[in-house]
């Protein structure tokens, strides 16, 4: 298997951008094999895509025509129109494998607006994608062969985390890990005004939030071991740690953080 296939990137945004980053900066893609094409490929965003040594076009179609692999990184309400212009472009003509990533945007819709036998991959990625430490959620469509989604697969595995699930969980993936880096960003920004109250300088209290979560998040994927029994074992009776618990739990923390999921979720299914 070609492990850099010519590769499209449709849209440079947040996404496009940070999948970029980490491909051509954190996982050695040759950038020669990446064509970007963005609607406005001028000013900040072509100067970032300079920095990475990507070519950036307005020009999707003809990015599409040269490559062996199609990454979707446009909003989902974009997708219509973006397939829409391919096909009549007849740019997806050579069926080359298209891989999207766009919220709420099932196989379904993919297929009734790409040709006929077009291989298709849902993907859910996150931003952390731009610095190696990504997650990433694969679903394949009808016919995709072993092959073609172990090609999707090497896009994201040097970007990450990478897992393949039925697309049926692709709107709660949405909601946790795709939208989670917001919420654990409000969560360390807390963790940190909370050291700032008890007197810690600014910086200090945001390195230790967060090499502080990046601990505790990697003792959970490193032990495999259930969180509730790693704070129990931290839990001294009549502690300090149970004694911020108690706050924790009277704020309701553990529904509050769920049902932000669950939202989320409700609002990535109506994206499409
Ligand atoms: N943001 C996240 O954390 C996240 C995580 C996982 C998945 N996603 C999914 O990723 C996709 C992109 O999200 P985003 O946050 O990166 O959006 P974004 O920052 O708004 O970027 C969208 C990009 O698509 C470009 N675009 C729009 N129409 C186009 C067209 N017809 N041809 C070529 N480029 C076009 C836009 O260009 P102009 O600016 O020039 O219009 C822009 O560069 C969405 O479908 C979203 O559901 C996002």
């Amino acid at each position: 298997m070609n492990m850099h296939p010519d590769l499209a990137i449709l849209g440079f945004g947040t996404m496009g951008q940070a999948i970029s980053a980490g491909l051509v900066e954190a996982s050695g893609y040759p950038a020669a094999r990446l064509r970007v094409a963005t609607r406005h490929p001028a000013g900040a965003v072509r100067a970032r895509a300079e920095a990475l040594g990507i070519t950036l076009s307005g020009d999707a179609a003809a990015a599409v025509k040269a490559a062996e692999v199609v990454l979707l990184c446009v909003k989902p309400k974009e997708l219509k129109g973006l397939l829409a212009g391919l096909a009549a472009a007849g740019a997806l003509d050579h069926r080359p494998l298209v891989v999207s990533i766009a919220a709420g945007t099932t196989l379904d819709f993919l297929a009734a607006h790409t040709p006929e036998g077009t291989p298709l991959v849902r993907a859910m990625p996150n931003t952390p994608c731009a610095i190696r430490r990504g997650m990433t959620v694969l679903a394949a469509g009808q016919g995709v062969t072993g092959a073609q989604l172990a090609q999707a697969r090497a896009l994201f595995e040097p970007l990450g985390r990478v897992m393949d699930l039925d697309e049926k969980h692709m709107d709660a993936v949405t909601g946790l890990s795709a939208s989670g880096p917001a919420f654990m960003f409000v969560i360390l920004e807390s963790l940190a005004e909370g050291g700032v109250q008890c007197g810690l300088p600014r910086a200090v209290a945001l390195e230790l939030a967060a090499q502080m979560t990046l601990g505790a998040a990697s003792m959970v994927l490193e032990t495999g071991r259930h969180p509730a029994a790693l704070k129990d074992e931290v839990t001294t009776p009549a502690g300090c740690t149970i004694a911020g618990l108690m706050v924790l739990e009277d704020g309701r923390i553990r529904s509050v953080v769920a049902r932000g999921i669950e939202r989320a979720t409700q609002v990535a299914a109506g994206l499409g």
